[in-house]
């Protein structure tokens, strides 16, 4: 049986992450991801609100470049379609969500593209240039629990999405 590898310090580990959002630092909040969603303590000691069919942002570190939230997502519950106006990487630590990807009609409506479900482990990056038009939605009867690193400092700005749109073909919800 292999040893579980030290652990990362991961709030030194986040405060060392670049301001210059590329390649290398979605490679470096990825692999933060990894071992935040594999650390079977960083949740249990983590202070979690919860809200009956809705998702809820929880802060688990912030500084003037990151934030860094763990989402409860209750069954039933999804964001809008959204871009962000800085980088997104998120880690799914339970349960599973559907991502559903979209391409922009126009400034205010756009078209499913391509869906998936994200399961336990898994880790997605991406940066503010796009493409990164997206919903996560639960759409189990199960509580799923996701952790994101966001580009930017919540304290200065309320919100990493950019822009919402509305879906040009209302059926694209499998709830
Ligand atoms: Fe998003």
């Amino acid at each position: 049986m292999l040893a579980r590898q030290t652990p990362i310090d991961h709030a030194a580990a986040l405060r060392g992450l670049s301001a210059t959002q590329d390649a290398a630092y979605l490679a470096a909040a990825r692999r933060i991801l990894v071992d935040m969603v594999g650390d079977p303590d960083l949740l249990a000691q983590a202070s979690i609100e919860r809200a009956a069919r809705a998702y809820t942002r929880n802060v688990l570190f912030g500084d003037d470049r990151h934030t860094v939230y763990a989402i409860a997502w209750a069954p039933g519950s999804s964001t809008s379609i959204h871009d962000h106006h800085c980088s997104c990487c998120f880690g799914m630590a339970s349960g599973a969500l559907q991502e559903d990807w979209f391409e922009a009609l126009d400034g205010d409506r756009a078209r499913l593209v391509r869906t998936r479900t994200r399961r336990p482990g898994e880790v997605a990056c991406m940066l503010p240039g796009g493409p990164n038009l997206h919903r996560m939605a639960n759409v189990s009867d199960r509580e799923a629990i996701s952790i994101h690193i966001y580009g930017f400092n919540a304290r200065a700005r309320t919100t990493s999405i950019h822009r919402e749109y509305a879906a040009a073909d209302q059926h694209t919800l499998r709830v």
